[in-house]
């Protein structure tokens, strides 16, 4: 079961609209065996503010799909951004796609809310042909971007007014839906302020708002907490996880894998426009070694006998923080390691102050992952927030230096 299924159960009372997910738990958080074809045709059309799905017109133990993509490739010029790259997202279900920076995530999610048209590849969203019917996958989307789309010259309120007067509403209900996410969002004592003065927190709420304005059945957030001080991200992860108990799918791009851990319960890996790994996040952990076993040192001198130690015990090459004396591993059976370990060092006469034994960081998978086949020159085209500087640990490892 993913993190959040576990944390989706605990979420509140479900709050308005679309309580049409009533497929398996199983099903839905799983990845869709490729080659199986869903029933899209059940899918009935959103109306332009609300969707109509109801229960019992998915027929029982089918699952739908909010996106099916495959073989999607788009080059810029010799560059190819997306090289092939298929996903699935089971509807109800908030797929994450994990990548460093320019990986092609921000392309996927041009190519699936038809700002941009691939070279090759098809797609169906909310079961609506993304070459043929990209109005109707529009009206099905709501879209909130990496670059917040905000207008700095209307307030907060006229922001979300004018998304749904855009989209149809009647006055009254566009009027009532901007209180309602104003008030949703933190932002009911700033709905009256231009939006040029709000802060960056401010600005990313009231974008994300927009994109929920007509219930759309499918959002996509690009890097949705991106430049979020860590309390204004972990209320747009209670949004998200909100959105999704109340019947939305969710594609979501992040470069944290902190967030895809929290949110996702399936995640693809893209690293330079092609699927590197894909699964729930604790088919990842468990993909790479099942556990993480961490060392801190007394003595600065013993970490190379700690790196050799610990390559011999470990699932992966170690990583070593000189700074703090520490080291650690992914590993495969992690208590017969952690006694395997602890007796080489002592035999080798290290002096250990901590041990511990923890479930992997998606950082590891992470690292792992895009690690596995040595980029000539990854740091450069990988501004990785998360994982550069162990990756420059990793990379003083390779060389064989402290
Ligand atoms: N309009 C464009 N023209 C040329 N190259 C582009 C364009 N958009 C994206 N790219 C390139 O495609 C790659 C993927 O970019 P992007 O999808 O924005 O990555 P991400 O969102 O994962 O950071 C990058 O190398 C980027 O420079
Ligand atoms: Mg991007």
């Amino acid at each position: 079961m993913s993190t959040v299924a576990r944390t989706r159960s605990a979420t509140g009372p479900v709050p308005r609209g679309r309580r049409c997910r009533s497929r398996h738990r199983d099903e839905r958080a799983g990845n869709v065996a490729h080659g199986a074809e869903p029933p899209t045709g059940t899918v009935p059309r959103p109306n332009r503010i609300g969707w109509t799905l109801t229960a019992t017109e998915v027929p029982a133990g089918t699952s739908t799909l909010a996106v099916r993509a495959r073989d999607i490739v788009k080059t810029f010029g010799a560059h190819r951004a997306l090289d092939g790259v298929d996903l699935d997202i089971p509807s109800g279900t908030v797929l994450g796609l994990l990548g460093p920076n320019g990986a092609g995530k921000t392309t996927m999610v041009r190519v699936l809310t038809t700002l941009l048209t691939p070279d090759s590849g098809t797609a169906t969203v909310a079961g609506h042909d993304l070459a043929t019917e990209a109005g109707a996958v529009r009206e099905s989307i709501g879209l909130s971007g990496q670059y917040a789309a905000v207008d700095d010259n209307l307030t907060g309120y006229e922001n979300l007014y004018f998304v749904g007067r855009l989209y149809g509403m009647k006055r009254a209900a566009a009027a009532a839906r901007a209180r309602e996410l104003l008030a949703q969002f933190q932002l009911e004592h700033a709905g009256d302020r231009l939006s040029k003065t709000y802060s960056g927190g401010m600005r990313r709420r009231l974008d994300l708002a927009g994109a929920l304005v007509i219930s759309p059945p499918l959002i996509v957030l690009d890097e949705p907490t991106t430049g979020l001080d860590p309390r204004s991200r972990l209320n747009t992860w209670d949004l998200v996880r909100t959105l999704v108990a109340d019947g939305t799918s969710v594609l979501l791009t992040t470069q944290y894998l902190e967030e895809a851990d929290q949110l996702a319960d399936s995640i693809v890996v893209i690293d330079r426009g092609r699927v590197v790994e894909r699964g729930t996040a604790d088919e990842l952990k468990n993909r790479i070694g099942s556990e993480r076993l961490e060392l801190v040192l007394a003595d600065r001198a013993d970490l190379p006998v700690l790196r050799t130690v610990l390559r011999e015990v470990g699932a992966a090459e170690p990583v070593i923080d000189e700074q703090v004396r520490r080291g650690h591993v992914l590993v495969h059976v992690g208590t017969k390691t952690v006694t395997e370990a602890l007796r080489r060092l002592d035999d080798e006469g290290v002096h250990v102050l901590e041990v511990a034994l923890q479930r992997p960081k998606l950082d590891d998978v992470f690292l792992t992952l895009t690690e596995r086949d040595a980029h000539p020159d990854p740091e450069s085209e990988r501004p990785d927030p998360a994982g550069k500087g162990t990756r420059r640990w990793l990379r003083r490892g390779a060389k064989g230096g402290q």
